[in-house]
């Protein structure tokens, strides 16, 4: 088999085989195929488009250049779910437990953040003693005994992925649905789900800006996970502004267990039921959304997700007293009322700029080695439809230092306040179930 016939062969808008998904896919991670070929293909993938069958051939090609992980040993369904990507988005620490106090399995394996959208890790770690280092057979009987734990990310899983991603983003070929599809897909499926739910954001802080590219990306996820025997549902949300209204990783724990409290905000509360009600089903604990919701609300009502949320993190060796006293978490030094400047209509709070904003005051990396400082962080006082006083808090800055000038400008900047009154975003924007 020849590289060029295969790129040719795309360039006419012709159908791949699979040996020759595979073909590509192995010899790009063996280097044996070089990136000019590659990137031409890529091109070539880019205008002419994959079939359905193309599409999954390319995702479970990539699943199988590395490592998968091997979940057997966890009774029921293994539901995953993905995010993809926001800023301060907290649905992970809350979703898991109440949809394991559900008796649905939640084995996540989690990232860090890098740049200005936050990771579940170190969310995580600021909990005192919180680590994420379990063996294997630790992770399996954490599942089995108490429905969930998170694990950092290990092994060589999906090596072509990487290989490819890296590519694409320095020859103008990341957008593209089909490579973007498999991309998320197979490192899902590698992480050894049997089912997967997908939040796919929508708006100024997403990676898909659009509704129209949103809902492509979503319907071609949820294809190849059927396609390859993943039961796959999805949802498009808002990510216009921030998720809820803490942005940093203590703050965002403290929301999370607020949320698990039953008293998280709206739009927070509203997106981990939608999430989870397809999760639970999707496991097996219930036969419609409308009844799994009603599971998810009993959970959250009598207790037995946040008593779930305490179990995970006493397990992973973290101080869950931080649940009934949330000011055992780092505290920043100081507390910065931001007044509005005028009266009106909250208009815009550009997620991607204050998502900047948080990462300006260290909560965020700005490259993959910088370290982060988990107390800080932003707190929302207001939302998108919000009427607003003048010199009413929009936000409450948290800073370990007095000056924070340059994250004022950005934020009066990026929270936008008009005359006439404006109409909240919808958040859950569609759900394909
Ligand atoms: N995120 C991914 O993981 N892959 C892509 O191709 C794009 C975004
Ligand atoms: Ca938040």
């Amino acid at each position: 088999m020849r590289m060029v016939d295969i790129i040719e062969k795309k360039r006419n808008g012709e159908e791949l085989t699979t040996e020759e998904i595979r073909f590509f896919v192995n010899g790009y991670t063996e280097g044996t195929i070089p990136d000019y070929q590659v990137s031409s293909l890529m091109m070539a993938i880019y205008f002419q488009d994959m079939n359905d069958r193309e599409r999954a051939d390319l995702t479970m090609a990539m699943v199988e250049s590395g490592d998968q992980i091997d979940l057997s040993g966890i009774q029921g369904i293994k539901v995953d779910k993905h995010s993809t990507g926001g800023v301060g988005d907290t649905t992970t620490l809350s979703l898991a437990a109440m949809v394991a106090a559900c008796g649905v399995p939640v084995a996540k394996m989690s990232g860090r953040g890098l740049g200005h959208t936050g990771g579940t890790i170190d969310k995580l770690e600021s909990i005192k003693g919180f680590h994420v280092e379990l063996s294997n057979e630790q992770f399996t009987k954490q599942v089995n005994d108490i429905g969930t734990a998170v694990i950092g990310q290990s092994g060589n899983l999906t090596p072509a992925d990487k290989k490819l991603y890296a590519l694409r983003d320095v020859t103008g070929t990341v957008p593209s649905i089909p490579l973007i599809a498999s991309s998320i897909m197979s490192k899902k499926i590698a992480a050894g789900a049997d089912a997967i739910v997908l939040d796919v954001k929508t708006g100024d802080g997403a990676f898909m800006k659009t509704f129209e590219d949103a809902k492509s990306l979503a319907h071609a996820m949820v294809q190849i996970g059927n396609n390859v025997g993943r039961n796959t549902m999805a949802i498009i949300s808002d990510m216009s502004q921030p998720l809820g209204f803490a942005i940093g990783n203590a703050l965002e724990v403290k929301e999370a267990i607020d949320t698990l409290k039953g008293n998280g905000p709206e739009d927070l509360m509203e997106l981990c039921y939608t999430l989870g009600s397809q999760m639970v089903v999707l496991g097996g604990k219930a036969n419609s959304i409308d009844e799994a919701r009603v599971k998810l609300e009993e959970v959250i009502a009598n207790g037995q997700a946040l008593e779930v949320f305490k179990k995970f993190v006493t397990a992973q060796g973290g101080d869950a007293s931080v649940v009934d006293n949330p000011s055992l978490l780092p505290q920043a030094k100081y507390q910065i009322e931001l007044p509005a400047k005028k009266s009106g209509y909250v208009a815009k709070i550009e997620a991607d700029d204050i998502g900047v904003a948080a990462m300006l005051l260290g909560a965020g990396r700005a490259t993959k080695e910088s370290t982060i400082d988990l107390s800080v962080g932003l707190v929302l006082h207001k939302k998108v439809g919000d009427a607003v006083q003048e010199g009413e808090t929009l936000v409450t800055i948290h800073a370990n230092r007095e000056d924070v000038s340059e994250v004022v400008d950005k934020l009066y900047k990026h929270i936008e306040i008009v005359q006439d009154k404006v109409e909240a975003p919808t958040l859950i924007k569609e759900v394909i179930a």
